[in-house]
């Protein structure tokens, strides 16, 4: 038995979709820890193409239980349309679980992020956020007046909990924002019919977990967003509202840490950013386009559920290291190859001058990281495709010295090699569920014993 964390390792969107899927395999349960329907992960595997952004990765292995953790924010009429969605194009959601202990995505939410958002703009400290009610969701939990999905199961009690959030929330609306209020009356309806459709799946899903790890079975635990994008340990304020990282992954399932055996960091083979907030590596002009446009058809770089066009640059081995570290990652997973084949020169960086200091690591103070000059290495691209690679060896000299160079700028083994968006398009050196138990804290620096062609 194992329990592993998928953590994205930069500022989202790394493809930990695809590798979660792919891992779900071997797993046993499959649990979404954190975020909300901020999160866009595409999967394309023998199903098809899909967008998930509540449900669990681990939906399209018939043998898994999918978990919704009480780290997440649910938007129930999303999660319905999601449920709906899968079970149209014959995926069943019946192993589908929701833990009572999640907080609701209510619509007074969604509005409160799009007026907050407004007024942070017109103030010059906008965030960019996705608008899909995070911030005010985590708020509301972190204030103790949030609605949690066991809620919308006990009829009455909602009932009173909801008349007083919602008579708060509309003074805010009303006499802040000039926005209408919402009706008590049809918000407490729609959630009382959330609760009836949703029913079967509302549990403590802790006890489900803990029976797992009794009967030694494979947990997966997914994360969304990544950590650069950390409430504690991001680019603050330019974060979004929970805690992607690995000891997260613990708080949004009920895993306790001494439990999780591995983190598998996933990285994209460059880097990028849909937001505001700074961007050491960051491309501007033709060149970003260039790199923006590469993936193959329906996977540039566009934000998943927001069509937003992704910022783009170089790697960034700072903040990959810096990643490594927070999260104890003791296994590397190396996205979108391919999407590097025809340049002819790539950059990393490898550090940060800041006036005449050279820093190594990403400051707390974000005026300080808005205006550091990265310093960067040179390597020369292959120029070749590698859609078509599944091992170490079919890819291109050059592409094998970039990987390895990532390895050990990174300072942590690489597991798997991506070279497109499908499932199999990938390189597996070490399937994390068969490595070594317990690695988690024993942060040792090895960067693995694979065979590199040299
Ligand atoms: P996530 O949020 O981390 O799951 O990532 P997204 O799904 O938002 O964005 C990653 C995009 O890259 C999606 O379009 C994936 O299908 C795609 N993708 C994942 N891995 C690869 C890869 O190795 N090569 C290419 N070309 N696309 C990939
Ligand atoms: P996945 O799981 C990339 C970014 C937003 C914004 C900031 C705060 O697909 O990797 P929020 O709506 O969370 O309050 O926005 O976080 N952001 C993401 N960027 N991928 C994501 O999810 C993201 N989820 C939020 O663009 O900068
Ligand atoms: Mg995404």
């Amino acid at each position: 038995m194992s329990v592993i964390a998928v953590i994205g390792a930069q500022w989202g969107d790394e493809g930990k979709g695809k590798i979660v899927d792919l891992l779900s395999e071997q797993a046993r349960v499959v649990v979404r820890y954190q975020g909300g329907t901020n999160a866009g992960h595409t999967i394309v595997n023998d199903l098809g193409t899909f967008k998930m952004r509540l449900i669990p990765s681990g939906i399209f292995n018939p043998k898994a239980i999918c978990v919704i953790g009480n780290g997440v924010v649910v938007d129930p009429g999303a999660l319905l349309v999601e449920m709906d969605e899968l079970e149209q194009r014959g995926i069943s959601c019946a192993r589908l679980l929701i833990s009572e202990r999640a907080h609701v995505l209510m619509p007074y939410h969604v509005l409160l992020d799009q007026l907050e958002e407004q007024q942070r703009s017109e103030g010059g400290v906008g965030v960019g956020t996705t608008k899909r009610g995070i911030g005010p969701a985590y708020q509301d939990k972190a204030a103790r007046i949030g609605i949690r999905v066991g809620d919308l199961v006990r009829e009455e009690a909602l009932l009173t909990r909801l008349s007083f959030v919602l008579n708060h929330k509309n003074q805010i609306l009303t006499r802040l924002y000039n926005a209408k209020p919402l009706s008590l009356h049809q918000v407490y309806l729609q959630m009382v019919d959330y609760g009836h459709r949703l029913r079967k799946h509302i549990l403590d899903t802790q006890l489900v977990l803990y029976r797992a790890m009794d009967e030694h079975h494979n947990i997966l635990l997914e994360g969304a967003q990544g950590a650069l994008l950390d409430l504690d340990f991001g680019t603050y304020p330019y974060v979004t509202s929970s805690s992607p990282t690995a000891a997260g992954a613990c708080l949004g399932s009920g895993i306790p840490p001494s439990a999780l055996d591995n983190v598998v960091g996933v990285y994209k083979a460059y880097c990028t950013r849909v937001g505001d907030g700074p961007f050491p590596t960051e491309i501007e002009g033709e060149a970003a386009d260039y790199l923006r446009s590469q993936g193959g058809e329906g996977h540039q770089e566009y934000g998943t559920i927001t069509g937003r066009p992704r910022r783009v640059g170089w790697f960034d081995a700072v903040a990959a290291r810096y990643a490594a570290r927070l999260n104890g990652i003791g296994g590397i997973v190396i996205t979108r190859l391919d999407a590097l084949d025809t340049l002819p020169i790539l950059k990393i960086c490898t550090g940060y001058r800041v006036n005449d200091a050279v820093i190594q690591h990403i400051p707390s103070d974000i005026s300080v990281l808005q205006q550091v000059e990265p310093i960067y290495e040179e390597m020369p691209g292959w120029q070749t495709p590698t859609t078509a690679a599944r091992s170490l060896a079919d890819l291109p000299e050059a592409a094998r010295a970039y990987v390895k160079r990532l390895s050990a700028l990174i300072v942590a083994r690489i597991d798997m090699i991506s070279v497109g968006p499908a499932r199999d398009q990938t390189i597996v050196l070490d399937r994390p569920f068969d490595s070594l138990p317990n690695i988690v804290g024993k942060y040792v620096g090895a960067v693995g014993e694979h065979n590199w062609g040299e």
